[in-house]
């Protein structure tokens, strides 16, 4: 596809880090988590493997990939070979030990794992990146916009944005509204974003993306995780003012 110039965004400046002790609470949740998550089968296998060929498609073996809240590392398993480097990210030490476990059981030069949040990686290196996937996260960051802000700040002009999420909002109502707030008070649910689809890409354009595809890749039941291809944009070419005729 044809890029279009476009300018970039006002807000380019890097964005405020995450606050401190949300990070640690969202860390200790999915630290708990990690090994019941690492050991529950993927729920839609065909739909799962739609989005890495998807994805696999649209990486070039030359391409620095970022991932950010990488799990237990299944994806960048499966991606690394794909691609000249993949540096996947999680803000849980326990998610990334298991997928350094697993790293370790099948070594792969192109891949490896650190505990950092979006914000962090994009502050690591800035602008580095050709890639940045975010698969079942962006729902879950503390701040939606300072989550995009950090990926835009991680993606070289020109670079991919590829993410698969649940948009909690297109569920049904009885999930948001009270299995989801239960789960909570229980301590058995993260902090949800429910958003719907529509509200998560105009999200990805506010920060200067191009949206270039919104698709569903569910075999079964109602899809509520769009997988959206988003680009950030070369910036816009300056005109030479016209030189005034003496
Ligand atoms: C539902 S899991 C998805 C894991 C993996 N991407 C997948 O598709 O299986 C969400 C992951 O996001 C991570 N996470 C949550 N908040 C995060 C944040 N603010 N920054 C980075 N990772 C985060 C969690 O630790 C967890 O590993």
């Amino acid at each position: 596809m044809k890029t279009t110039p476009t300018p970039l965004a006002a807000d380019a400046l890097m964005p405020a880090p995450p606050d401190p002790a949300t990070l640690r609470q969202s860390a200790r949740f999915w630290d708990k988590m990690a090994r019941k998550y690492a050991a529950h089968p993927i729920a839609d296998e065909a739909g799962y493997e739609a989005s890495l060929r998807r994805t696999s498609e649209l990486l070039t073996e030359s391409d620095q990939v970022l991932e950010i809240g990488c799990g237990t590392g299944t994806t960048a398993l499966r991606l690394a070979p794909r691609v000249r480097h993949l540096h996947a990210t999680d803000v849980s030490p326990q998610m990334v030990a298991i997928a350094q476990e697993k790293l370790a059981a099948t070594p792969m030069a192109q891949l490896d794992f650190a505990v950092l949040d979006a914000a962090g990686a994009a502050r690591q290196a800035p602008q580095a990146y050709d890639v940045v996937l975010a698969f079942n996260v962006l729902h879950l960051l503390p701040d939606l916009d300072g989550g995009l802000g950090a990926v835009w700040q991680a993606l070289r002009p020109g670079g991919l944005f590829l993410s698969k999420t649940p948009c909690v909002a297109e569920m049904n109502p009885l999930i948001p509204w009270v299995a989801l707030p239960v789960a909570r008070a229980l301590g058995k649910a993260p902090p949800v974003h429910c958003f719907q689809g529509p509200a998560l890409e105009a999200a990805i354009a506010r920060h200067g993306f191009e949206v270039l595809a919104v698709e569903r890749h569910a075999t079964q039941g109602r899809d509520v995780r769009p997988y959206i291809v988003a680009r950030k944009p070369y910036p816009a070419a300056t005109v030479a003012e016209p030189v005034p005729a003496r």
